[in-house]
């Protein structure tokens, strides 16, 4: 068989259920581009340790450059006999160069080897997209900040009401830990970066190879420092997992408030057409489904992180077998983010906001009771009385059916004497916000600066 790598201690082939299990092309074969450029470079070091010729070096190049071309046009595609991605390509380099030529590639290397560093070129250049996304997202939220920079909204802790914020510090709260992803891709790249070719199928090679060579042709930082660690390691993949995982999270956080403030009983927000869907049968709806989407999927990221790791968990060292199971968690964490980030941003950029809406809502549920007691605290009382006076107060409007504002001078006074009628100063949702402004608070200058902070950032990545 001409695909196999492997065919010589065996008197017969693969049991066709075998050759099944055994098969990976249906979803390796995106590394195909990533194995040919790495074999370009291998073959550089074995004509520079004496093992190929310069003419032959020059036959392989020219090989490995159709057969480059004829992957992406499709021309050349694994068969059905092929084991997997570097089975098929050895195979494909074959017909193209002959076997005197074509059979010298494989010295030195094992798959294992190749694998390990074709899934970290793969994860290299997927993550720098998967970021670019994130950083589309976060444009979108800052995009909204900066339009409804001043609009007032009802901020809420356990979903219930608390303290009136600005929207624009609400949309950043979502912007800030998507920076952080950002950040993560590339701690995460600093690790992936390392290069294990030419550590064979565990112990390193013994032809005169040169791994730091082939490490920095294939753009790595450096080359693996244990060759047995090179082979059988997947933290790389485990973290990625992670950093995928907590990306989808993070958005899901995300599309749970568009959820909730899309709602009639919310109505801060209204979805644009073109992002949202109606019912088949109930002609009044317009759902939400990018974001439900987006919530539903982050489970799906959060179960592969999970899968993985399980995978890895009882291997001895070195390569095993299982390890074939690492790629296909990862590859998918990456399609459906590459799926939900261009979404998230549309929805995002183009929901309408409803600010007389939010303003109405601001002061409801006595969310300025920490502003008396705040204020009290000012004048002198100490805060564990400033909160009862503040709770009284609350008490009082509740009774009446009236807002804190709405209570008279006398009321005021028979709740407490510090309860003088300059208290109405704080007791609205204006004063509430300004006066958080201290660094990373709600108040308008503070939000601003927060604002082009994050816009600097994405701009500095
Ligand atoms: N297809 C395998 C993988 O994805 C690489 C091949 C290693 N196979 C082996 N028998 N050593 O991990």
């Amino acid at each position: 068989n001409e695909g196999s790598l492997w065919g010589g201690r065996f008197a017969d082939g693969p049991a066709a259920a075998m050759a099944a299990l055994s098969k990976s092309t249906q979803f390796d074969w995106v590394l195909a581009p990533y194995d040919i450029r790495a074999s370009k470079a291998h073959a550089v070091v074995l004509n520079r340790a004496g093992l190929l010729t310069d003419d032959d070096l020059v036959a392989m190049h020219t090989g490995l450059d159709r057969l480059a071309a004829d992957v992406a046009s499709g021309e050349f595609a694994p068969a059905p006999t092929d084991e997997d991605v570097h089975g098929a390509l050895e195979r494909g380099l074959i017909e193209r160069v002959g076997p005197q030529v074509g059979g010298r590639l494989r010295a030195g290397r094992s798959r294992n080897d190749q694998v390990a560093t074709l899934f970290r070129m793969w994860l290299r250049d997927a993550m720098k997209r998967v970021g670019s996304g994130v950083l589309d997202v976060v444009e979108s939220l800052a995009g909204q900040a900066r339009t409804n920079i001043d609009v007032v909204m009802p901020g809420k802790t356990h979903l219930q009401a608390a303290q009136p914020i600005l929207l624009s510090h609400h949309l950043l709260a979502h912007a800030q830990p998507l920076l952080r992803d950002v950040t993560r891709i590339f701690d995460l790249d600093a690790r992936t970066a390392v290069s294990p070719y030419g550590s064979g199928a565990l112990a390193g090679s013994s032809l005169g190879l040169d791994p730091e060579a082939i490490a920095a042709d294939l753009g790595f930082d450096a080359a693996a420092a244990n060759s047995i660690d090179a082979t059988a390691s997947r933290d790389f993949a485990a973290e990625a997992a992670f950093v995928l995982a907590m990306i989808a999270v993070d958005l899901s956080r995300l599309a749970e408030d568009v959820i909730l403030w899309t709602t009639s009983e919310f109505g801060y927000a209204t979805l644009a057409d073109a992002w949202s869907t109606g019912s088949s049968i109930m002609p009044q709806k317009k759902n939400p489904d990018v974001a439900e989407l987006t919530r539903g999927k982050s489970g799906r990221l959060i179960g592969n992180l999970a899968g993985l790791l399980a995978t890895l968990k009882a291997q001895p060292l070195a390569y095993n077998r299982d390890l074939q199971e690492d790629k296909e968690p990862v590859f998918d964490s990456v399609a459906q983010l590459e799926l939900l980030l261009p979404a998230v941003a549309g929805m995002v950029a183009t929901l309408t906001f409803h600010p007389e809406r939010m303003e109405e809502l601001a002061p409801a549920g006595f969310t300025l009771a920490t502003d008396i007691a705040e204020w009290l605290v000012r004048q002198g009382v100490p805060f564990r009385v400033a909160h009862e006076v503040a709770g009284a107060s609350v008490r009082a409007a509740e009774e009446r059916g009236v807002g804190l504002a709405d209570l008279d001078d006398d009321t005021l006074a028979a709740i407490d004497e510090h309860l003088t009628p300059e208290v109405r100063e704080v007791l609205t949702v204006r004063g509430s916000i300004g006066s958080r402004d201290a660094h990373g608070g709600t108040a308008p200058a503070r939000v601003t600066e927060q604002l082009d902070e994050v816009v600097a950032t994405v701009r500095g990545f």
